[in-house]
């Protein structure tokens, strides 16, 4: 038996945030990152909606990016204070994440980080709040999926928490909080959105449910992403859609190995000043795995499928593959993503030597290695590699040499 979970309602358009106006309920929590959405207006036109309902409502402002157990935990308390009936949650990934962790902990409040982490191990929620989720990237589709991803700093690992009970009530969609998005966080959470449609679509977890969401969304990146990038408004409209449809899609078909090396390499190099964020490591991977995978017959024959869907030419699988590849580094490159971990500059830019010196990478190569062959996104990923595989992997993604094994 297979399982289709997605959000009650997903409102979406232009002007959609104003369905928190028919929300009911007495109290609401709502939960920001950083400025940008206090800054653009969004979070007093949020509180405005949701005061029209008839709801008193308190803020939790000032999550960061990769959230941290912490944040959880002090966000949960204030919850537990306040005791609100609506969680809503607005921003990137991060402050979406947070939240959804932070709803457990306030519906259980004994439960503890390692409680949470337990892959579909988790309780009821919904006896004290439902949750709504307002995405203003376009990429994570964290409003529809039953991820989140909390990172336990201590440790430098980021840990993904997944269950369909942290898959929220209601998504609003609406196209305007992308606007405001500066361009290379366009480049970023569009790729990561193309990732996830490319690994959902090739998934050994994929239904006919999780299929037609999937190729669709990657026709409609590929179609839209560059203009988004560009500043094409309406382009930019149709990646918020794009993404959400990949998300409806990966939730439930799960994802693959370039996430699992995405999320180990993503704070591996901190101490060196930067993260390798999230969507360029996808972006740079993505290729790789796909000629690994591509080993695979049955993998090969639906990039092959997708190679056709969006026209590529070929005349076989193995053609078809190689121009799907090709594609998605001209993607890269139309949107300033390097195209490996050797050209990744401080700055996320292409550069001649990035931040992660050679030494450094060889020397973490074999942890990395092992901790990504454990990751919970490998066991959907149509290749099972050997730690030994994933490492000569992990150097043709930093040297951008190919993958002939
Ligand atoms: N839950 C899931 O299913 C899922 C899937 C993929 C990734 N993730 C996680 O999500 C996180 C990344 O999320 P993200 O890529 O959305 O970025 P983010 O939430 O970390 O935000 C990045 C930056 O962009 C700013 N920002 C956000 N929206 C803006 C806007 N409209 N205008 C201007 N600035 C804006 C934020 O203030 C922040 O500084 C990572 O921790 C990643 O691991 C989660
Ligand atoms: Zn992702």
């Amino acid at each position: 038996m297979a399982r289709f979970t997605l959000p009650r309602d997903i409102y979406h358009g232009k002007g959609a945030l104003e369905a928190l106006k028919g929300l009911q309920g007495k109290k609401a929590v709502v939960c920001v990152g950083g400025s940008s959405m206090r800054k653009f207006g969004f979070l007093d036109k949020v509180i405005g909606y949701l005061e029209a309902a008839g709801m008193e409502v308190k803020t939790i402002e000032g999550i960061e990016p990769d959230p941290s157990v912490e944040t959880v935990m002090k966000g949960a308390q204030v919850m537990q204070e306040f005791e609100p009936d609506w969680i809503v949650a607005m921003g990137g990934g991060s402050p979406i994440d947070a939240a959804k962790a932070m709803w457990i902990k306030y519906e259980y409040p004994e439960t503890t980080f390692e409680d949470m982490c337990k892959v579909f191990g988790l309780p009821k929620l919904r006896k004290k709040a439902r949750f709504c989720a307002i995405p203003s990237t376009s990429g994570t589709a964290t409003e529809v999926t039953a991820f989140a991803v909390i990172t336990d700093y201590a440790k430098g690992i980021k840990y993904p928490l997944a269950d369909f009970e942290i898959t929220p009530d209601i998504a609003i969609v609406d196209p305007d909080l992308a606007e405001t998005m500066p361009k290379k966080l366009v480049a970023h959470t569009g790729m990561d959105a193309m990732t996830h449609a490319v690994e959902a679509y090739v998934s050994t977890a994929h239904t006919n449910y999780t299929d037609p969401l999937a190729i669709f969304a990657i026709k409609m990146i590929r179609r839209d992403l560059e203009a988004s990038y560009q500043g094409d408004m309406e382009k930019r409209s149709a990646m918020h859609d794009a993404q959400c449809l990949a998300g409806m899609s990966f939730t439930n078909a799960l994802l693959g190995i370039v996430h699992s090396m995405a999320h180990k390499t993503g704070a591996a190099f901190a101490d060196l000043g930067a993260h390798i964020i999230h969507g360029a490591a996808n972006a740079m991977y993505l290729p790789k795995v796909i000629a690994f995978n591509a080993k695979n017959a049955e993998a090969r024959k639906r990039y092959g499928e997708i190679a056709d869907y969006l026209n590529l030419g070929g005349a076989n699988d193995e053609e078809k593959t190689a121009l799907l590849i090709r594609e998605l580094r001209k993607m890269n490159e139309a949107l300033n993503i390097p195209q490996c971990i050797k050209n990744y500059g401080l700055d996320s830019l292409p550069c001649e030597q990035g931040f992660v010196p050679e030494e450094v990478f060889k020397a973490k190569l074999h942890d990395i290695a092992v901790n990504a062959v454990a990751d919970a996104c490998t066991l959907s990923n149509p290749r099972k590699p050997t730690v030994e595989e994933m490492e000569k992997l992990l150097l043709c993604c930093y040297y951008d040499t190919e993958v002939d094994f």
